[in-house]
């Protein structure tokens, strides 16, 4: 996710929107009430992002800004993500998909938080124009982007189906770009003398406010074996993701799963300089780290632990495919000569720049495919620069 180039303007926010987020204070202070004073900030993003009805992607928010305002410059929505800069992205990774539809049956894909549709559109765009009639498959938690969905994805409405719940058994590909930073983290770390903290959230004097505790032994567990102790340092842990990738290995009897999103290796993700951890806010392309800020009005978001992701999928019996940037995957997969041959407007030329920069999203997201029943099969967005030796270190347990 990127903010864009407008982000020197003023927050402007509607005496609706305030009225809103006013709502969404009150319930997460209810929240806090019923769980004692104390709620961990798992929960509080939880709500904050999720609540039915309120939750930032749970209630009637632009969120993201689309292709067309991006190019007038006539932004609306908090953050852009790549779908929404250029089809090119969607082209590409169709491409990739192509590969493994040719061990398969069915060409079926399995998108998760398919946001504006866009990624779907674009994919489903250049899999006819090859004569592929693929079945798409959506699971959304958010009501308003799913109808925002099938508005975008109407030309396909016969083969595309929104899922309400996990698959029991699927095959084909599956892809989820930027859908693991949207999950909610648990905030731990160690305090100057070097316990483990959970650190939560209570109502104090009339405002949210952070306090730590002892924190719960999973947490204490994956901190202390992902890290040495240092005092005064706080980071994330996604155990909800984690226990997402480790689920995949129950529905997927055979494909090729694509996990796309900013994050490290935990060697980085939990650095001894990385001592605030990475959790950031986004509003109108604003990019900050208070997440008591306006809730319910602004996206939180924290980096992806790569290791963590990894040492899930082969817990749960999935192979590692590739580990690499966006950037190399991208360009792997033939990003340069599409770029060639499509009607290169500056624009257009501008959004791949941002896709492959290392200054933007080439190289803090990280593509990582995850896989069963294909042994041997070497993808095409990984033929160089394959980074999967950096997860290994994470396997020594296991293996
Ligand atoms: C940052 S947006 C990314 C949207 C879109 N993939 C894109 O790249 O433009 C995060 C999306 O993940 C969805 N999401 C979060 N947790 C999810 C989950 N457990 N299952 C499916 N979707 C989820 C949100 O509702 C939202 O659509």
């Amino acid at each position: 996710m990127l903010p864009a180039s407008n982000s020197s303007t003023a927050i402007t926010v509607s005496e609706q929107a305030w009225q809103h987020s006013e709502t969404v204070s009150q319930h997460l202070r209810r929240c806090i009430d019923e769980a004692g004073g104390w709620l961990s900030f798992e929960q509080f993003m939880h709500e904050t992002l999720y609540a039915p009805g309120l939750g930032y992607y749970a209630a009637g928010s632009t969120k993201l800004s689309t292709r067309s305002q991006h190019s007038s410059h006539q932004l609306t929505g908090d953050f852009v993500t790549a779908p929404e800069l250029t089809p090119l992205f969607g082209q590409i990774l169709a491409q990739q998909f192509k590969q493994v539809f040719a061990h398969l049956d069915q060409p079926q894909i399995l998108e998760f938080g398919a946001g504006s549709g866009q990624l779907a559109f674009d994919i489903l765009t250049e899999l006819d124009a090859s004569g592929i009639a693929a079945h798409y498959f959506i699971l959304e938690v958010s009501a308003d982007l799913r109808a925002r969905q099938a508005e975008k994805l109407a030309p396909w409405l016969s083969r595309v189906v929104w899922l309400d719940s996990l698959p029991i058994w699927f095959e084909g590909v599956v892809v989820a770009n930027e859908v693991l930073d949207a999950m909610p983290v648990a905030l731990v770390g160690w305090s100057p003398k070097l316990d483990v903290i959970e650190r939560g959230v209570t109502w104090h004097d009339g405002a949210f406010s952070w306090q730590d505790r002892p924190a719960r032994s999973a947490l204490t567990d994956a901190l202390t074996s992902r890290m040495p102790a240092l005092p005064n340092y706080l980071t994330e842990i996604n155990l909800q993701a984690e226990s997402w990738v480790k689920n995949i290995g129950q529905w997927l009897n055979k494909g090729v799963v694509f996990l796309i999103d900013y994050g490290f290796v935990e060697s980085e993700y939990y650095h001894p300089q990385r001592q605030a951890g990475t959790l950031m806010c986004h509003i109108q392309h604003r990019a900050h780290d208070n997440p008591f800020f306006a809730p319910g009005l602004q996206d939180i978001t924290a980096h992806v632990d790569f290791s963590a992701m990894a040492r899930a999928a082969k817990e749960a019996g999935l192979e590692i495919m590739g580990y690499t940037s966006q950037a190399r995957f991208l360009l792997n997969a033939g990003l340069l000569e599409a770029t060639l041959h499509s009607t290169s407007s500056p624009s257009s030329l501008q959004a791949v720049q941002k896709l492959i920069s290392e200054a933007e999203m080439g190289e803090l997201f990280k593509v990582l495919a995850l896989g069963r029943g294909f042994p041997d099969l070497m993808l095409i967005g990984f033929k160089q620069g394959d980074r999967q030796m950096q997860l290994a270190r994470s396997f020594q347990d296991q293996d």
